[in-house]
């Protein structure tokens, strides 16, 4: 793929996968009311962070995006039903999402866990139906696989229920980063893995990009957890004080909001060394640590 700058390269994909998920959508079968609420999630923007690791990810051992696509889009589908999910009263009781109301504000709260069930499975069909001719049965059904271990129990979900029976509670540092790496590291690791396994990564390149990956993914949390504080409504596109008003264990409550930031600059530089010996086209990835960094949405 010919080398464009980083801004160009986001937009670019941003549009890609933004323009093939609501084909996704539009082309389902079913109630009305759930193709609706589906594609309400999904086309309310976000920053498509997960499909951009993944398509940095294949840049790196000089991939075009088309190969990634199927795989970018289940993905950005697992995380959206993760979020309508995580938003619901029994939940998080979030009212906004992506600068918009929250799903199960605009289609109640039994279509809200209908659709994110919808997404959920649709991921997994979209998975094994994608036809790049480069993406064989065997990766489809690797991808799968890590797909499934990535977003269940020993992965995303895990993590959910960690951080809501961590409510109220004091904990250690160790149990937070359990939280932390499960409930958002282990969808980022996903993204970098698949596009490893789409391109055909050696064991070794594999290994050092899962380590990248893992700060990576704690690092975007520890953001994730200053902007709770410190961010505004308007830039973050959900409530400011969410874990406050739920007593989450945050980097935040455990360190100060300074102490948090400087772990998460260890965090990055520890992600940056670790692809530093793969002789890889890696402007892109460590450009998404600069991003993750700074982000202040
Ligand atoms: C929000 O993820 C949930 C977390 C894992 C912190 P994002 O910050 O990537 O959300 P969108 O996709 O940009 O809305
Ligand atoms: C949610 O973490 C992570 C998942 C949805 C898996 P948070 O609860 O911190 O995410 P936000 O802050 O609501 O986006
Ligand atoms: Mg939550
Ligand atoms: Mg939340
Ligand atoms: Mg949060």
């Amino acid at each position: 793929m010919a080398y464009v700058a980083f801004d160009a390269f986001m937009k670019e994909s941003k549009a890609f996968v933004e323009e093939q998920l609501v084909r996704y959508a539009n082309t389902l079968q079913c109630p009305n009311v759930l193709r609706e609420a589906m594609a309400y999630s999904l086309a309310a923007g976000g920053k498509r962070l997960r499909p951009l690791l993944l398509f940095a990810t294949l840049q790196a051992f000089g991939k075009d995006r088309d190969l990634g696509i199927g795989t970018a889009c289940a993905l950005e589908m697992i995380h959206t039903y993760s979020l309508i999910h995580d938003d619901l009263p029994c939940m998080d009781d979030d009212d906004l999402r992506r600068g918009k109301p929250t799903n199960h504000k605009v289609f109640g709260e039994a279509m809200a866990v209908l659709a994110g069930d919808g997404l959920l499975t649709y991921a997994f069909q979209v998975v094994t139906e994608q036809e790049h001719t480069d993406v064989t049965p065997e990766i489809k059904l690797r991808i799968a696989l890590e797909l499934a271990k990535a977003a269940g129990p020993e992965g995303m979900v895990g993590g959910q229920v960690a951080d809501m029976e961590a409510e109220g509670k004091q904990l250690t540092l160790h149990e937070l980063e359990y939280i932390h790496k499960h409930k958002t590291g282990r969808l980022l690791e996903f993204a970098v893995l698949a596009g490893a396994l789409l391109s055909g990564a050696t064991t070794e390149q594999q290994e050092k990009l899962l380590t990248f990956a893992k700060y990576v993914g704690l690092a975007f949390q520890i953001r994730d957890d200053i902007l709770d504080v410190e961010g505004t409504e308007e830039e973050i596109g959900k409530p400011v004080g969410s874990d406050m008003t739920n007593e989450k264990s945050t980097y935040t409550t455990l360190f100060t909001v300074e102490e948090a930031k400087q772990i998460l600059e260890e965090t990055i530089a520890k992600a940056k060394e670790a692809i530093s010996s793969l002789q890889l086209q890696d402007e892109y990835l460590l450009a998404i640590c600069d991003l993750i960094a700074k982000r202040n949405h």
